[in-house]
């Protein structure tokens, strides 16, 4: 069971300019950066009450989010849900019909475990699940 909305994620090529839209302009603190290898990208976190919106700038153009920027331009990538135990949780997905990108859970952003969703089963929202690190 999805226990919230944790983060969304956000597409941009200029980290530090997105950085002082949302930490000046939109008052959000920020809580964390961090370059993520096994995503390709530099994230930065950001929380807004109980959730947090996480920006993401790829590390190179052959990157998953490299790849989106040239398709699509900077903007809303992803949605991620917060659950207790994602090990229960992907096989339970599978068994409810849903496409798995990740078959086993990797490493998120801040030491979470994630997995995403592939969009062709999920009505075009592309899905992250998320375990956060303890008190995260
Ligand atoms: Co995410």
């Amino acid at each position: 069971m999805f226990g919230r909305i944790d983060h969304i994620g956000v597409a941009v090529e200029d980290l530090d300019a997105s950085i002082a839209l949302y930490a000046k302009g939109y008052e959000m603190e920020l809580v964390h950066r961090e370059t993520v290898e096994a995503q390709g990208v530099e994230a930065a976190l950001l929380d807004v009450g109980d959730g947090h919106v996480e920006l993401l700038a790829p590390l190179g153009p052959d990157t998953a989010v490299g790849k989106f920027l040239a398709r699509s331009g900077p903007g809303l990538h992803h949605v991620a849900y917060a659950v207790d135990d994602i090990d229960a949780e992907l096989p339970r997905l599978v068994a409810a019909g849903i496409e798995l990108i990740d078959a086993e859970p990797r490493v998120g952003i801040r030491a979470s475990r994630i997995a995403f969703l592939h969009p062709r089963s999920t009505g075009g929202v592309l899905t992250e699940i998320v375990e956060p690190a303890k008190g995260h």
